[in-house]
This record gives structure tokens, C-alpha cells and sequence, in this order.
């Protein structure tokens, strides 16, 4: 199937910087009115779901599907801490860490499969925090999925009196993902209007 695409110029500054965004979203999150707004259709179940496992030093997410399921786009964020860096070839990328270290998004246009992990490590100070992880998921233009929001109470460890690890802005090859792509030639922007010709 070929499509061919061409990104629609928006009236507003703000959503014109998305000209050069067919790689993921450049807000850290997103209201089901904004994306009903900039895309068209409206959310549906595609049976992703968010699931979690606490680990050592966090919470390993997984975005997830229970069949076999590919998607372009997505925007995962939570209120609190950051997601490790997503690996370079993970084809998932930081936002813009210095804004919202809590916020991933899709970097290319490869076909990503399910599942999906990331690392969310927790703020670097000893309390404890209600979690809420959200997330966007975009077959395309008119199917997509608000998920569930995971919503937990991360309790520090009591044995942990070290530092936290720190996220940084550099992937780290042993942070967090397991991604295998496969391979489309579709570009996805999560959050703007793309018009789609010749499909
Ligand atoms: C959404 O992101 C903005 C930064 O762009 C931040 O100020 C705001 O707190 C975030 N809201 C939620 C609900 O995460
Ligand atoms: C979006 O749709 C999914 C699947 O039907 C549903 O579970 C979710 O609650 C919906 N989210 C919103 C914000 O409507
Ligand atoms: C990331 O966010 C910071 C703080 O808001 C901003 O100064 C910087 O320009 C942003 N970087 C990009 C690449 O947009
Ligand atoms: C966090 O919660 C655990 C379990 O409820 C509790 O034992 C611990 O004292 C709490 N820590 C802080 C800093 O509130
Ligand atoms: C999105 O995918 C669905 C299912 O394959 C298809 O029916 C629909 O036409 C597609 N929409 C766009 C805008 O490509
Ligand atoms: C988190 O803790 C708060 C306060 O103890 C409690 O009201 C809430 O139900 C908890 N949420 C979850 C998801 O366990």
C-alpha cells in the first residue's frame, strides 16, 4: 500500500512548529479534547493497555497490546519523576527532557511492535508518590486510543538509602527498552493534522 503524505501548514505558531515534527509529539501531554481537535476520529479501543512491575530503581511500564498489534505514534507521560532514556534505536525518544523528563514519544516512522517498555525512576528525594502514567497510542489519523490511565503509589524502598540514579538527557543503550520494529514507510505526528493523500 503506498501513501503518500503532506503535513498541512496550522494557523497558530505553535502547532506550525510541527512542519518539521513527523517524529513525535512536541507537548508533554495531551487532553482527549486536544487530540479529538488535531486529529480526526476520535478514541477507540485498539486494546492497548498500560500494565507495570516495580523494579529496583522505579517502575518498568509497558504499553502493551494482547494481540499481536502495530502502531506509528505515541505519547506516554506522568506527573512525576522521569522515564530513563529511551535508547537510540529504540524508535522512542524523551519529548524534551529539560521540559518534561516524564514525557516519551515515538522518534521515526518505523512500525512499532507491542509491547513497549520504559523506566520511570522515581524524584530523587525519600517519600512516597501516587503515580498516574497516561498514554496516547496512534495507528493513524482517525484510530487511536486513549489508554487506561495506570495510576499507583510508588513507596520508596526503606532499604534504599543511596542516591536515586538520575535520568539524563544521553540515551543509554541499557535503559529501558525492548522495541522490535518492524518496517513502514508511514511518517505519524501525533498531535497535528496531516493530510494524507493517495490512500
Ligand atoms: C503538561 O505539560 C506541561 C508542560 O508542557 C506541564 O506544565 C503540565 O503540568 C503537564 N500536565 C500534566 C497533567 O501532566
Ligand atoms: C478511550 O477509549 C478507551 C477504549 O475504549 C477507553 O478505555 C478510555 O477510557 C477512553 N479514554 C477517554 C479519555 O475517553
Ligand atoms: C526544551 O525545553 C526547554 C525548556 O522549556 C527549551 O528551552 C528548549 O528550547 C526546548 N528544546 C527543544 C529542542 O525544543
Ligand atoms: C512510605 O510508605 C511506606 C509504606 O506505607 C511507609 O512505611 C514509609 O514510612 C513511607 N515513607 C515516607 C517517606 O512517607
Ligand atoms: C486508519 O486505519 C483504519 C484501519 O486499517 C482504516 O480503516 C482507516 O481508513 C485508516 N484511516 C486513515 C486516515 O488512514
Ligand atoms: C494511594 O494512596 C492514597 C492515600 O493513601 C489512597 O487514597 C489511594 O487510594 C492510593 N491509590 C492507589 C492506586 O493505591
Amino acid at each position: 500500500m503506498h501513501l503518500g503524505f503532506e503535513i498541512a501548514f496550522l494557523a497558530t505558531s505553535f502547532f506550525g512548529s510541527c512542519l518539521s515534527r513527523s517524529t513525535g509529539s512536541p507537548l508533554c501531554n495531551i487532553t482527549l479534547t486536544q487530540m479529538t481537535t488535531f486529529m480526526t476520529g476520535s478514541n477507540r479501543s485498539l486494546n492497548f493497555g498500560l500494565a507495570k512491575q516495580e523494579i529496583s530503581n522505579g517502575i518498568q511500564v509497558t504499553v502493551g497490546n494482547p494481540n499481536p498489534a502495530t502502531y506509528k505514534g505515541l505519547l506516554l507521560w506522568t506527573n512525576i519523576g522521569s522515564f530513563a532514556a529511551p535508547p537510540t534505536d529504540s524508535g522512542f525518544r524523551y519529548v524534551n527532557f529539560t521540559k518534561c523528563p516524564a514525557s516519551v514519544t515515538h522518534a521515526n516512522a518505523v512500525l512499532k511492535t507491542n509491547p513497549a517498555n520504559f523506566v520511570w525512576i522515581p524524584p530523587p528525594t525519600t517519600s512516597n508518590y501516587t503515580v498516574e502514567f497516561r498514554a496516547v497510542v496512534v495507528y493513524n489519523r482517525t484510530n487511536w486510543q486513549f489508554l487506561d490511565p495506570l495510576v499507583t503509589n510508588f513507596t520508596i524502598p526503606t532499604v534504599v538509602n543511596q542516591p536515586q540514579p538520575q535520568p539524563t538527557p544521553t540515551p543509554s543503550p541499557s535503559a529501558g527498552i525492548s522495541i522490535s520494529p518492524s518496517y513502514a514507510k508511514m511518517l505519524m505526528c501525533i498531535l497535528f493534522v496531516v493530510a494524507i493523500n493517495g490512500i
